[in-house]
């Protein structure tokens, strides 16, 4: 059975589509539908932030065909699992959850040791050690299906 997988973060442009990009490539072989989406509508409709998507495409990630959307309370219905990049997405989250039973995790939930947060570039700048985080933290989800 497929698995739907869905990756949040608050804007949709640096971390989540990089989670979605990241974890599709890793993905090969699993049963699973992937997509991402924002807490927050500042760029909705947008392509993922330029210097995020040249970090990624320097890995092999080609992202350039995402676009922002705003997480809303029908993805508890459209996903299995929900993926917060940090504990203000994730409190974003299940503020709209209702009574669905669709379980909301951190990604750094599936990196043993690699903190509770995944820092977020658009403040730090940090693309490439973003990414690094992205990386184990999908392995790490990997392996949990
Ligand atoms: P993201 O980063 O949540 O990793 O996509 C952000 C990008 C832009 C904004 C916030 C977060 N913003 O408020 O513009």
């Amino acid at each position: 059975m497929t698995t739907r997988i869905l990756f949040v973060c608050l804007g949709n442009i640096c971390r989540s589509p990089s989670a979605e990009a990241v974890f599709r490539s890793l993905s090969e072989g699993l049963d699973v539908q992937i997509d991402s989406a924002g807490t927050g509508a500042y760029h909705v409709g947008e392509p993922p932030d330029g210097p995020m998507q040249q970090a990624a495409a320097r890995r092999g990630y080609d992202m350039s065909d995402l676009r922002a959307r705003q997480f809303t309370a029908a993805d508890f219905d459209r996903f299995d699992l929900i993926i917060a990049m940090d504990a203000d997405n994730l409190r974003d989250i299940n503020r709209l959850r209702g009574a669905s039973q669709t379980p909301v995790r951190l990604f750094t939930d599936y990196a043993g040791g690699a903190g509770d947060m995944v820092p977020d570039p658009y403040y730090t700048r940090d693309f490439d050690g973003t990414l690094d985080l992205i990386e184990r933290c999908a392995q790490g989800l990997r392996g949990s299906l």
